[in-house]
């Protein structure tokens, strides 16, 4: 696939190493622009790239910056694509977003709202990023952690979940964005390297 990342922090610099390994043929965009990301290039064979340019040519494209940076990301190239949000809402580094810190919507919802016709699936933001670089494991493995899986779009919420496996972790079907608060931080899978029985009921056992 074509996969474009936007961010080359913790998690997006993950991801970019990760995909790129499994022959995906990744961009990758953040802040400072294509020149900064050089060294990231060189190391994994990612093309950099603007966030346009990331978003706009994918298959799938995964957002992995501060929550607060999502207004300001060009929406209209996201439009139709699949969107893998693996965010977090943290007040402290975020701001204060009352509607997020109150449930009155999830933080996949409310970045939904920002990137209007993309195809949200809310991924990966459960998982500590070294894990992600180097938990991964072939499906079978006993205790092959699991990550959970949230998103409207059955067919975008299948291409994540494949992904998912293909990195090394068992995906579980989170159900649908507005209930992606089951994984967000402080819930029971978040943090937490469950397998698929763990996070499945961790997903059923979590309340507001
Ligand atoms: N760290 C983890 O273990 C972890 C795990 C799961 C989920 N998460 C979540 O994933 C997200 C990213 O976390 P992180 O730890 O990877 O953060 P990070 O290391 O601070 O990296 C953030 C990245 O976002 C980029 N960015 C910021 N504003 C941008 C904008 N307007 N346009 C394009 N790119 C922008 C930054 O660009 P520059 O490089 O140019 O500054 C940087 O590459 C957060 O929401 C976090 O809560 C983190």
């Amino acid at each position: 696939m074509r996969i474009g990342i936007i961010g080359s922090g913790q998690i997006g610099g993950t991801l970019t190493r990760r995909l790129q390994e499994l022959g995906h043929d990744v961009t990758v965009a953040n802040s400072r622009g294509p020149d900064s990301l050089r060294d990231l290039a060189a190391e994994t064979g990612a093309t950099p790239g603007t966030v346009e340019q990331a978003a706009r040519s994918a298959d799938l494209v995964v957002v992995a910056v501060p929550l607060k940076a999502v207004p300001q990301l060009p929406a209209a190239a996201f439009e139709g694509r699949v969107v893998v949000d693996a965010n977090n809402y943290y007040p402290q580094r975020d701001g204060d977003v009352p509607e997020i810190a109150d449930l009155s919507l999830t933080s996949s919802r409310w970045t939904a709202d920002r990137l209007t016709g993309a195809r949200v699936v809310k991924a990966f933001n459960n998982i500590q990023a070294r894990h992600l670089l180097e938990k991964g494991r072939p499906a079978g493995t006993p205790d092959r952690i699991a990550l959970p899986v949230a998103g409207d779009d059955p067919e975008a919420k299948r291409i994540v979940m494949e992904v998912v496996d293909a990195l090394g972790f068992d995906p579980v079907d989170a159900g649908t964005l507005d209930e992606s608060w089951r994984q967000q931080p402080d819930t029971p899978v978040y943090g937490t390297d469950r397998d698929a029985e763990g996070v499945r009921q961790g997903l059923a056992e979590v309340r507001p």
